[in-house]
C-alpha cells in the first residue's frame, strides 16, 4: 500500500503558508461569496488544469470538468452548473475547452469496448458522424484526430447556445460571451478557435421564445 497521497497533504500545509506569507489575508479575504467572471468547462484529463493554464487564483473561475469537455442536454451534473453560474453567478465569459492529445476522443474514434463509457464516448461519435466528409476525407490519422478534438470544441459551443438559459440572458443581459478553447498538451499554449457573441442565435430550431418577456 502506497502512502503517496499524503504529499498531497503536505503539499496543502506548505501552499497554506505561501499564501499567508504574500497575503496574510487571502483566506479571510476569499471566504466571502464567490463572484467568479469565468465559467470553464474542461475535460477531467489531470495535464489541463484550469487554473494554472489560465493563470488565476482561487475564486476567480467557476469549474466543470467532465471526460472530453461534452456539453449533453441530459447532464443534469453540467447543465445546473451552467444555470447557477449563468443566472446567479452572472458569469462574463464561458469557456470550453478542449485538448490535443484528448485520450476521449481518441477512444472514441477507435471501435474498442470499453463498457459503460461507450454510452458518454458515445456523443463524440456522432459529432464524427456528423463531420464524416470532412474527417474520412482526411488520409493522416493523426490529423484527423486533432481535427474531431476541435470539431468536438465547435459543436460543444454551440450547445450552449442552444439552452434556453443562455439565450435568455443575452435577451436579458447580453452576457455571456462563449468561448472555444484549445489546449495544446505540446506547448502549453491555449489556442482561441471559436467566439459566439451575446445574441448569436443558433439555427432557429433551438430558439425559444419566452412569451413573458419584455421585447428586447
Ligand atoms: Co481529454
Amino acid at each position: 500500500m502506497t502512502d503517496s497521497y499524503k504529499r498531497l497533504l503536505l503539499n496543502n500545509q506548505a501552499w497554506v503558508q505561501d499564501k499567508l506569507a504574500l497575503r496574510p489575508d487571502f483566506f479571510t479575504r476569499n471566504s466571502g461569496v464567490q463572484k467568479p467572471e469565468y465559467l470553464w468547462i474542461g475535460c477531467s484529463d489531470s495535464r489541463v488544469p484550469a487554473e494554472e493554464v489560465t493563470g488565476v487564483e482561487p475564486g476567480e473561475l467557476f469549474v466543470h470538468r467532465n471526460v472530453a469537455n461534452l456539453v449533453v442536454h441530459t447532464d443534469f451534473n453540467m447543465l445546473s452548473v451552467v444555470q447557477y453560474a449563468v443566472e446567479v453567478l452572472k458569469v462574463k465569459h464561458v469557456i470550453v475547452c478542449g485538448h490535443y492529445g484528448c485520450g476521449g476522443v481518441r477512444a472514441a474514434m477507435s471501435r474498442n469496448h470499453l463498457g459503460l463509457i461507450n454510452k458518454w464516448l458515445r456523443h463524440l461519435k456522432d459529432i464524427y458522424r456528423l463531420h464524416a466528409t470532412e474527417l474520412d476525407a482526411m488520409p493522416d490519422e493523426e490529423r484527423r484526430y486533432e481535427r474531431l478534438i476541435e470539431l468536438n470544441v465547435f459543436e460543444q459551443v454551440h450547445h450552449l447556445a442552444e439552452l434556453s438559459f443562455v439565450q435568455l440572458a443575452w435577451k436579458r443581459e447580453q452576457r455571456p460571451t462563449l468561448h472555444g478553447w484549445i489546449y495544446d498538451i505540446h506547448t502549453g499554449y491555449l489556442k482561441q478557435i471559436a467566439k459566439v457573441d451575446p445574441g448569436h442565435l443558433p439555427h432557429e430550431i433551438f430558439v425559444y421564445e419566452f412569451p413573458d418577456e419584455p421585447g428586447p
